[in-house]
């Protein structure tokens, strides 16, 4: 019984003088291990009597029980200090000036939005946001879209696990519940974009499971579909920076517009680039219609009083058609030697205005656009209900 708490004491102070995780794992093995001191004893208990085993054998577990837990306490200690001293060895001066090639950039994506943003903002539009996590009732069901509705399937929609009640929330599929939301915030009128994420469940050259969209809708009295063709066609003159950019308004269904129409834009396929306002090819950018009379019931609004227009927009793709980016899945690939291509200068501010934002990179712009006030010959301005 002395030889046994003498062995306590011993291993004790072996594993608390011990500083480093390699020997205290030798200490385990030769203690604790299969063929270790404790492990040769309990062996023992076989050859002993029973009165023998009933006192030695809960002792020697109990001793066994000890070690392991001093064990793993001097692991845990030993892992924090070790961690300490890296974290002491690798720790970064953030005061220190980057080196020039290190330098970040805008990515095209940002440069889009902010672009984007730019033009309407000037046209008298505000931003506006939404959730990326939606309920079904505003990606879907106030939208027109009951539940069963073909529409839905052509969604591909990420849906999260049901809750107690049953309910799906999702990734959202589109900005549109963004029109939803704002129209539920307050009375009419609403002049809004809504730039962000979107997320669908498909990936090729083309598409990525999380894209990126700008919503736009406006709901006055007295607005009608000149409105809307005219707002768009300012637009791509402005983003395109092309005073003469040809565009067709294709007839389509979407269940939360009435009319609906796709947008098609101009431009030449030419030695595998594709160019702008020019040859007779036809690309698609964005998708619009009357805001659908349901969809105002939906949220109050008397579609006698106020009507309006919406459209949706892909910014990944304008971004593409921009800048001549080939493949959509680049943009979310991370590689540096992509941004630095593609990329805009951090430091200056992204803006369609000052015009100051262009680094490396070969971009197929056209010439340079006017930056007159746009907001003054509105006929937005001119036509809007009060
Ligand atoms: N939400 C539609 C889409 O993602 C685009 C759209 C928006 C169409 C607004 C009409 C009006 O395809």
């Amino acid at each position: 019984m002395d030889d046994l708490q003498k062995l306590e004491k011993d291993i004790l102070a072996a594993i608390e003088a011990c500083d480093d995780l390699v020997i205290l794992e030798d200490i385990r093995i030769s203690e604790v291990g299969k063929k270790g001191r404790i492990s040769l004893l309990m062996r023992e208990l076989g050859k002993m009597t029973p009165d023998e085993k009933k006192t030695f054998g809960p002792k020697l577990n109990g001793l066994k029980d000890l070690i392991n837990n001093a064990l793993s306490d001097r692991k845990s200690a030993l892992e924090l200090k070790e961690l300490n001293i890296r974290l002491q060895s690798e720790k970064i001066d953030i005061s220190l000036p980057t080196l020039p090639e290190n330098n970040g950039s805008i990515h095209p994506i940002t440069q889009v939005m902010d672009e984007v943003t730019e033009i309407f903002t000037e046209l008298g539009f505000s931003v506006a946001e939404g959730p990326e996590i939606e309920e079904d009732f505003y990606n879907f069901t106030a939208l027109n879209i009951p539940a069963e509705h073909p529409a839905r399937q052509m969604h591909d929609t990420f849906y999260f696990p049901e809750d107690e009640k049953g309910n799906r929330k999702l990734l959202r599929t589109h900005t549109s519940p963004v029109q939803i939301r704002t129209m539920m915030s307050g009375p009419p009128p609403y002049r809004i974009i809504a730039p962000g994420r979107t997320y669908r469940c498909d990936s090729d050259a083309t598409h990525t499971p999380m894209f990126h969209q700008v919503e736009a809708l406006v709901i006055d009295k007295n607005i009608n579909m000149g409105h809307l063709k005219w707002c768009i066609e300012e637009f791509c003159r402005k983003f395109f920076e092309l005073d003469n950019v040809k565009i067709r308004f294709r007839p389509s269904y979407f269940p939360f517009t009435e009319p609906s129409a796709e947008v098609d834009i101009g431009c030449a396929f030419k030695d595998g680039e594709i160019l702008i306002g020019e040859g007779d090819d036809w690309l698609e950018i964005m998708g619009c219609g009357m805001v659908n009379a349901r969809v105002l019931e939906n949220v109050n609004i008397d579609p006698n009083e106020y009507q309006g227009f919406a459209f949706g927009m892909g910014l990944d793709r304008i971004a593409m058609l921009k800048w001549g980016i080939p493949d959509l899945r680049d943009f979310f690939a991370a590689d540096l030697r992509w941004l630095k291509h593609y990329g805009f200068a951090a430091l200056d501010i992204p803006s369609l205005s000052t015009q100051n934002n262009k680094v490396g990179g070969d971009r197929k712009i056209g010439g340079s656009s006017s930056s007159e006030n746009m907001s003054d010959s509105s006929p937005l301005n001119q036509n809007g209900g009060q």
